[in-house]
């Protein structure tokens, strides 16, 4: 119903990103580029107001943190955007939260995490997202945003 729609509709999208991403722009510039969490922020929110959505915009450094924004996401989100760093390829807590939510969580990266080292092929994350998205740079999370509206269009009752 047009009603449920749009109350999903005005819940913000949690985009969450995990540890070492307050460093992009000075960090490993050849796999990551050089715009920065700030940069990537911005166009987050230029793309979520062109598409109707609002977001909110997170980085921990911690783990714990990445789950309680998890759990909180539930009640409180529309969708996650999730960009758990290295916490993808070793976290069960992580896949934990994923799997006791709800709400859809759109896995990105930024680099290629396929073409990279072995370590980095494996996500805890991948199998109970609701999709993945990686080596598109920053695009991947605009891409995220717009497949999590068009999950919430398609839900609508
Ligand atoms: C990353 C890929 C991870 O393997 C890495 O540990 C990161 C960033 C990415 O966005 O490409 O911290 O999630």
């Amino acid at each position: 119903m047009v009603c449920e729609y749009g109350q999903a509709m005005a819940l913000p999208v949690y985009i969450l990103n995990g540890p070492n991403l307050n460093s992009l722009g000075l960090r490993e510039p050849a796999v990551y580029g050089r715009y920065t969490l700030a940069d990537i922020e911005a166009t987050c929110r230029t793309t979520a107001e062109q598409i109707g959505l609002s977001v909110e915009f997170r980085q921990t450094n911690h783990e714990g943190v990445l789950v309680d924004w998890l759990h909180e996401a539930d009640a409180q989100a529309l969708g996650v955007v999730l960009n758990a760093g290295a916490y993808t390829h070793t976290s069960l807590a992580l896949q934990d939260a994923v799997r006791a939510i709800a709400v859809p969580v759109v896995e990105v990266h930024l680099s290629n995490i396929a073409a990279r080292e072995a370590i980095r092929h494996h996500s805890f994350i991948s199998p109970f997202a609701a999709g993945v998205i990686f080596g598109l740079g920053p695009r991947g999370y605009l891409l995220a945003l717009e497949a999590l509206r068009a999950h919430a269009a398609d839900t609508a009752e």
